[in-house]
């Protein structure tokens, strides 16, 4: 077999079974780019300490750099025994570079050099989710802007409750995706601590300069202690979390939306785009975007709560079961950034039917209208709440709608009730009442929109 890193020390051989079960270079290599640019800072911050003549430094770096070309162009060659990125880019660079490369993990260890790779690796995949995230929004706001005249049934407990625009429905997901935004970039300072310069557990002997090795990097600190330095994958877990809750937030679009799409709402369309037929049933169209939508929610908990798992029993500093930490975070970015994306194009190409929406208002959708009127003739609301409530029924009893009744049947409920009691019966006038900060009126709805559209900017 290969000459491995650590073989000194070993005279039996590795069973090849446990050379594949020990390997993660299949999915390690990932962070190839990382690696190479840890290392490169790292030979810099060795020469500032006479490790390296500045001759080897910069060998090592153009010869770092060929390999980075290597795996760029498609042609880094992986051999057995490249057990992990690590150990495949410091075999590669002693092929190129001869043997100044053997100088390169001096002081270093892999267990500072994961730790940084996984680090430098989803500071860039966040940089990439924020944006994910900010067309979502945008893509929302476009659509309440566009939508604004809309009218919908607000639902709670999925029972019809009151009008509302169907933008205001649009935009309480782009705040919540606004929040998940927020929540990434407030993350990004505890992602970006720089744990280089831990050595395996205890600190690097030669004195390598760890702020200026952050600086090199783009991180804004140096974790504060090596054991932690090494044994913290606090970022994975929270950056796991993020991803779980944004994925939350997905899923319960997606549940309202499949709602919608169905015969009996009939409110919303889904694009041929993202929509998929059924193999026996030639009329069907199948919201097969969204159900995926919601069902990858389920899998990225899998990568949280099953990383977890793998975390909590583990004794201080490095041990083998965090290379089983790399998987869900890869997995986690790669559905979370499709999900953002399908997400958007689903909102952006939706077709909407707003005729089915201004039609399945019905008239006791107003009667929180109709209570609200005598509050403002001065009758205490749990009184007018009651007697709304008696309209309704009597409605009800001759099956009609609670619009129909007249001021004669209404008088007999409260005196209070007058002729201008007509205007109660307008789901618009209801709508734009409703026009407190973050309320569903016109106003108070594009209120949202210009709010959300200086964030965007
Ligand atoms: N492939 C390993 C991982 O992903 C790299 C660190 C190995 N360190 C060690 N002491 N064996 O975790």
């Amino acid at each position: 077999g290969a000459k491995k890193l650590w073989g000194g020390r070993f005279s039996g051989a590795t069973d090849p079974l446990m050379e594949a079960f020990n390997e993660s270079i299949h999915f390690d290599r990932r962070m190839h780019a990382a690696d190479i640019r840890g290392s490169q800072a790292y030979a810099k911050a060795l020469q500032k300490q006479g490790i390296l003549t500045a001759d080897e430094q910069q060998t090592l770096d153009r010869g770092l750099s060929a390999v980075l070309e290597e795996w760029a162009a498609g042609t880094f060659e992986l051999r057995p025994g490249d057990e992990d990125i690590h150990t495949a880019n410091e075999r590669r660079l002693g092929e190129i570079v001869g043997s100044v490369a053997g100088k390169l993990h001096t002081g270093r260890s892999r267990n500072d050099q994961v730790a940084t790779d996984m680090r430098l690796w989803l500071l860039d995949e966040l940089k990439q989710m924020l944006g994910f995230l900010r067309e979502l929004v945008g893509a929302l706001v476009h659509r309440a802007e566009t939508d604004i005249d809309v009218l919908m049934p607000g639902y709670t407990h999925l029972q019809r409750a009151q009008p509302i625009r169907w933008s205001h429905f649009l935009l309480s997901y782009a705040f919540w995706f606004q929040q998940d935004a927020q929540r990434l970039e407030q993350f990004v300072p505890r992602v970006a601590q720089l744990p280089l310069g831990s050595g395996a557990l205890a600190g690097n002997p030669f004195q390598v300069d760890r702020e200026w090795l952050a600086q090199e990097l783009g991180f804004s600190s140096v974790t504060p202690n090596s054991l932690y330095g090494t044994s913290d994958r606090d970022f994975v877990a929270e950056f796991l979390f993020h991803c779980s809750l944004i994925m939350v937030h997905i899923s319960r679009l997606a549940e309202d939306l499949i709602i919608y799409s169905s015969a009996e709402f009939g409110f919303v369309q889904l694009a041929d785009a993202y929509s998929t037929g059924s193999s026996l049933m030639p009329q069907k169209k199948n919201p097969d975007s969204l159900e995926l939508l919601r069902g990858k929610c389920g899998r990225v908990f899998g990568d949280m709560s099953g990383f977890m798992m793998t975390y909590k029993g583990l004794p201080s500093t490095y041990n083998k079961d965090m290379q089983e930490d790399k998987e869900p975070m890869f997995d986690a970015v790669d559905t979370l950034s499709g999900s953002l994306q399908i997400t958007a194009a689903v909102i952006a190409t939706l077709k909407i039917n707003a005729s089915k929406m201004q039609k399945s208002l019905t008239g006791d959708m107003l009667a929180t209208d109709l209570a609200e009127y005598l509050v403002r003739k001065g009758v205490p609301f749990r009184q007018t709440h009651h007697i709304s409530g008696a309209a309704v029924k009597m409605a009800e009893d001759r099956s009609c709608q609670i619009s129909d009744l007249s001021v004669a049947d209404l008088k007999t409920l409260h005196e209070s009730f007058e002729d201008d009691v007509a205007a109660v019966w307008n789901f618009e006038r209801s709508v734009d009442n409703r026009c407190s900060v973050g309320g569903t009126s016109r106003v108070t709805v594009m209120g949202q929109i210009e709010t959300l559209k200086k964030w965007l900017n």
